[in-house]
């Protein structure tokens, strides 16, 4: 059986199914989500391998080969159409044309579920989905549950990585109008135990970690790899669950009567679905989702415990997030651009400015050195790579609003992860092309000689579509200095 099979039979089933990587019921063998590559931007649907499997990732492997791909559709499993597209602006834009948010990476989230291949939903900032014409979900005080798996590693304190139930006109209209899953740190509203993330239910003008509006201790801290999260509400009784998708069983963190904070009790739900916003389009949170559903009714315990179990039993497991050129720790190398014409120049720094400069045998040492690159262990990722520059130990290569730039570690983990890249096969057939681990939509790339991290055909100028393959592929050697 499939978690929405489960559902079905305790009486509360799935109104949405949503998953890049594996069929939720054991007969659904339709498409599962869809892709667009950069290199002619057709799409593609991929479905399960057999019916009730897990997502062909091989279709999608060959149709995104040597070009950029994003999800441009996560297709609801339930037979009752509520896909999840691209979300429109609301009470905040998105970054994308006509303020839409962007779409994911098809090749952000890499993983396994025993032993093969799938992708998952990488959400950076600035990204989302939603559908605002759901039909069959719970509206005003009706009774629903959800769960999503998450990746507990990948969060951020910013407002708000959801998935669930939302306004179906993209604007906060109120206390009580949201009953979502939210997973990170931000303490703006409410907290559980520890320095988070925590899982938390994003209820409207609220992050709620139990009844309080406040901190509720009993809702730990949790960081598990493959992170399971459950909420349900009905009237005047909501819960909340957590726990390791890949062992072991659920911990109730909240189980109770509704917040007394006015507007919540009864609830005012609109019915519409997010992933990766707040319900006003707030777009300045993280995170990794790879599946989730929605159901009609509160569902039981028991019927939670056995969708837990389903999920141990899928084994979902990391994977690489690297299929370029291994790089070591330590290894001091300099990346030669490949673009025609302009493949003398080097990937250097002058000061904080990432630029390509020309360099030879015969330049001068300290151009040399500032071609020059020291491989580390990813700062923000141990499974990824930083460069830390030749010449200025500490330093190291990062992106700042999408333009990179030499910097001083501060410390921070908003600067280990601007500095964490992943090596990808070159996107130009040879050589290396290198993603930047919180962007994977965005590849260090040059333009007018001058370092961006950029998404191929994105809103930038730097992003244009024109060469990017090129620009985004680099010849590694050993280093100039
Ligand atoms: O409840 C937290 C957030 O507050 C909601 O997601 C958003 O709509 C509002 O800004
Ligand atoms: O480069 C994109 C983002 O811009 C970085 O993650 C952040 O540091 C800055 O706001
Ligand atoms: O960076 C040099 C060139 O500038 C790139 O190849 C091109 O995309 C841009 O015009």
């Amino acid at each position: 059986a499939g978690p929405c099979d489960l559902y079905s039979a305790g009486g509360t089933p799935c109104i949405a199914a949503h998953s890049t990587t594996r069929a939720l019921y054991s007969a659904f063998s339709g498409s599962l989500y869809q892709v667009k590559r950069g290199s002619d931007n057709t799409t593609t649907n991929i479905a399960p391998v057999s019916a009730g499997g897990v997502a062909n990732a091989a279709t999608q492997d060959t149709f995104c080969a040597s070009t950029t791909c994003l999800i441009t559709v996560i297709y609801d499993q339930s037979g009752k159409g509520n896909h999840l597209t691209q979300a429109p602006p609301g009470g905040f834009n998105g970054p994308e044309t006509n303020h839409y948010d962007n779409l994911a990476s098809a090749t952000g989230a890499p993983v396994t579920l025993n032993g093969n291949k799938a992708y998952g939903v990488f959400i950076s900032p600035g990204t989302g989905y939603r559908n605002d014409k759901v039909s069959g979900s719970a509206t005003g005080d009706a009774a629903e549950g959800m769960y999503a798996i998450f990746d507990g590693t990948h969060y951020n304190d910013g407002c708000c990585f959801d998935y669930g139930n939302a306004e179906t006109n993209n604007l906060d209209t109120g206390n009580g109008h949201m009953e979502a899953l939210y997973f990170g740190t931000n303490s703006a509203w409410g907290s559980g135990s520890g320095s988070g993330p925590w899982v938390m239910a994003d209820l409207e003008n609220g992050l709620f970690s139990g009844q309080g509006s406040k901190q509720n201790t009993a809702d730990p801290t949790v960081t598990y790899r493959f992170l399971t999260a459950v909420l349900k509400g009905g009237a005047n009784k909501w819960a909340l669950k957590g726990g390791n998708a890949a062992s072991g069983s659920l911990s109730t963190y909240y189980s109770g009567a509704r917040p007394t904070a006015s507007g919540y009790n009864p609830m005012h739900k609109e019915g519409a679905i997010i992933l990766g916003i707040g319900g006003d389009n707030s777009v300045s949170a993280q995170g990794t989702f790879y599946e989730g559903v929605m159901t009609s009714g509160y569902p039981s315990d028991d019927v939670e415990n056995s969708v837990q179990a389903n999920i141990v039993a899928a084994k979902y497991a990391t994977t690489s997030l690297n299929s370029g050129t291994a790089f070591t720790n330590g290894q001091s190398i300099s990346l030669r651009a490949t673009t025609s014409g302009y493949d003398t120049r080097y990937l250097a720094h002058t000061g904080a400015t990432v630029n390509t400069q020309v360099v030879t045998s015969s330049s001068a040492t300290s151009l040399k050195q500032q071609a020059s690159w020291t491989v580390r262990t990813g700062l923000g990722n141990s499974a990824c790579w930083s460069f830390e520059s030749k010449d200025t130990a500490g330093s190291y290569l990062r992106h700042n609003n999408f333009v990179l730039q030499l910097s001083a570690n501060d410390g921070s983990k908003l600067f280990k992860e601007d500095a964490t890249f992943c090596s990808i096969a070159g996107l130009g057939g040879s050589g290396q092309s290198i993603r930047a681990w919180g962007y994977p939509t965005r590849y260090i790339r040059h333009y007018e000689n001058v370092g961006y991290i950029a998404s191929n055909g994105g809103v930038h100028a730097f992003d244009a579509a024109s060469s990017f393959n090129a620009d985004a592929t680099w010849a590694v050697s050993t280093s100039f200095a």
